[in-house]
């Protein structure tokens, strides 16, 4: 049987730039590591100093402070809303909340136990399968469409779970919150105060973080003109990966996993010896502790308290110890998300579809900016394969 060819025959270092083919000597930034894309006015990702910025704001200025409702507002149009456009903004939401027929009878149809995300992804590809202007490029119709997704994703969620669970879906509640309405409709009993408070900054916290792999996923999808549907469903995709939007459950699912605080130090031990990820530690960018993570702990604790129950945050802060002793990692978003998340009594299942619906309002708000100065996003790929085989016709190749 002849064998198949090399598939990495040492290439000539003279290749020039024929075609989309770079030197060979280019050099490949893996992942795009340190690679600065494009310019963005939406957030700033401060890696050296670890700070985040909004459209101005830091986000230390905004979290437990502006609602998910002004911040969503702040990172589509650019400035915070005045009180009225907060109300007219927040009568656009309300009023997006509720699926429109045939959803709630299509959402009954799809496997309830499917994964959340993909369960997530293929409702809002049906959104735009039934929005008659799916089509339509204005801004302003992609803001209309934004609003509907960054509305409903809450309701499409709590509902798939209730229906997943033998429960009827809930109609979302007019006076309630964004945050406070997605509890309603999950859990089927009005949040506290503080419970409501705590979800709608995890919601601010994770609403926008620049270049991140799922929004450079929606920015190449409208990079080639393609509809707003398309770029969301294409982040939602991206977000899935354990290695973004589901470390939160899978953190969650290691606190689970410890059991107790006691426990933390043999874990990580197993964990060191078995060159096993962390997850919930590390980031591409900060080089210290991601700036949400302080607000997240600060808010997980204050429900631990709340709850009576302080075991899930005694195992994350001595976790949170150990891996830094041990690996000089440090949390990101997702590691004070998982206790956070639980203690509000949501599934870890729907852990990272609470990160989708947090994350709505940055994927439209850089869609819409994609648009607005559009260039094809195109990188080029440094050929490896083989050169100049010869063509075997069929007959005369080998017959297995
Ligand atoms: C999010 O980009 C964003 O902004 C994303 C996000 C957002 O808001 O959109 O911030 C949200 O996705 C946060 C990240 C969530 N993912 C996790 O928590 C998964 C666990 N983390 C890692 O897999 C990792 O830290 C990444 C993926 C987050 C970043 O990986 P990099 O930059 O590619 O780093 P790397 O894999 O090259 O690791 C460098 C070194 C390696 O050591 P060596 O193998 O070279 O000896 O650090 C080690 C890694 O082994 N390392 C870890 C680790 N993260 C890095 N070791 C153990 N546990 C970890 N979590």
């Amino acid at each position: 049987m002849t064998q198949p060819p090399d598939p990495h025959p040492r290439q000539k270092a003279s290749a020039t730039l024929a075609g989309d083919q770079p030197a060979q000597s280019a050099e490949i930034r893996r992942g795009l590591e340190g690679v600065v894309a494009g310019d963005t006015a939406i957030s700033d990702v401060d890696g050296q100093r670890c700070q985040l910025i909004y459209r101005g704001y830091p986000i230390d200025a905004l979290a437990g402070r502006a609602s998910y409702e002004e911040v969503s507002y702040l990172l589509l149009y650019g400035a915070l809303p005045t009180r009225s456009q907060l109300a007219d903004w927040s009568r656009e939401l309300a009023s997006r909340r509720i699926l429109d027929p045939p959803l709630p009878a299509i959402l009954q149809q799809l496997p309830p136990h499917a994964d959340p995300m993909a369960l997530l992804r293929s409702a809002v590809s049906l959104l735009g399968l039934y929005d008659p202007k799916a089509e339509e490029e204005s801004l302003e119709a992609v803001r209309r469409k934004a609003v509907t997704v960054i509305a409903s994703t809450p309701t499409i969620v709590a509902t798939l779970w209730r229906l997943r669970t033998g429960g009827r879906a809930l109609p979302p509640k007019s006076g309630l919150s964004h945050a406070a309405n997605f509890l309603w409709m999950l859990l089927g009993t009005e949040p506290t105060e503080q419970q409501a408070s705590a979800l709608d900054a995890y919601f601010t916290l994770l609403a926008d973080h620049g270049f991140n792999a799922s929004t450079f996923t929606a920015r190449t999808v409208t990079g080639t003109k393609a509809d707003y549907y398309s770029a969301i469903v294409a982040a939602i995709g991206s977000l899935k990966g354990p290695l973004h939007g589901a470390a939160n459950r899978k953190a969650m699912e290691m606190l689970l996993e410890i059991g107790t605080a006691e426990q933390v130090e043999p874990y990580v031990q197993r964990m060191l010896t078995d060159h096993k990820r962390f997850m919930g530690f590390g980031h591409r960018v900060y080089k210290g502790e991601d700036p949400r993570a302080k607000h997240l702990k600060r808010i997980a604790h204050a429900l631990g308290q709340a709850s009576g129950e302080m075991k899930w945050f005694a195992i994350s802060e001595r976790l949170q110890e150990v891996v830094w002793e041990a690996k000089r990692l440090s949390i990101n978003v997702d590691f004070y998300s998982a206790s956070l998340l639980h203690y509000l009594g949501i599934p870890t299942e729907l852990f990272t579809t609470m990160f989708a619906c947090a994350r709505m309002a940055g994927w439209s708000a850089h869609v819409i900016e994609q648009a607005g100065d559009n260039r094809l996003i195109r990188p080029l790929a440094r050929y490896v394969g083989p050169h100049n085989l010869p063509f075997v016709p069929l007959e005369h190749r080998a017959p297995s």
